[in-house]
């Protein structure tokens, strides 16, 4: 089985709507043996729900975020999961910071799996309201990607 953690600043918008829409778009391309999970590198929102705005965009899109619950990302998760896909370079940064010395997950910006290298998804919390649509599009190309390359293992080994 593979894992996979999504990770952004709060946990509240960004990673948890990567996590709904990946394990949805997954699970309808047969990838069902999956362990899927999302957190921040912030602590402000652990344990609430994700933004109501992010939930109303993926609902919309028909993926559901609403039972998902803010966590802080821990030295432990770099050995529990396999790929850690990352939101944006400044977190990726800390992602970096907390990472144990020897560890065997594989550390990537998440976009570069919808072939934009080193681009990032933007933070949408102080954004307009169509930020919400329009990191959807990010997540669900990005999401193609990975599921693509977790389907064809050659192909993943641009990590
Ligand atoms: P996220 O967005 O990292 O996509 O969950 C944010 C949510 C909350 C805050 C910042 C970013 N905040 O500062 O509370």
């Amino acid at each position: 089985m593979s894992s996979i953690l999504f990770v952004c600043l709060g946990n509240i918008c960004r990673s948890p709507t990567a996590e709904a829409v990946f394990r949805a778009r997954a699970a309808a391309a047969g990838l069902l043996d999956l362990h899927i999970d999302s957190a921040g590198t912030g602590s402000w929102h652990v344990g609430e729900p994700p933004d109501p705005r992010a939930i109303a965009a993926g609902a919309a899109r028909g993926y559901a975020l609403d039972g998902l619950r803010g966590r802080e990302i821990t030295v432990g998760d770099f050995d529990r999961f396999a790929h850690i896909l990352v939101m944006d370079r400044k977190n990726m940064m800390k992602v970096n910071g907390l990472a144990p010395n020897a560890h065997g997950a594989s550390v990537r910006l998440f976009l570069d799996y919808a072939g934009l290298q080193g681009a990032e998804v933007p933070d949408p919390y102080l954004g307009e309201a169509d930020a919400f649509d329009a990191v959807l599009d990010m997540i669900e190309r990005a999401s193609d990607g990975l599921i693509a390359a977790l389907k064809s293992p050659g192909q993943a080994a641009r990590s």
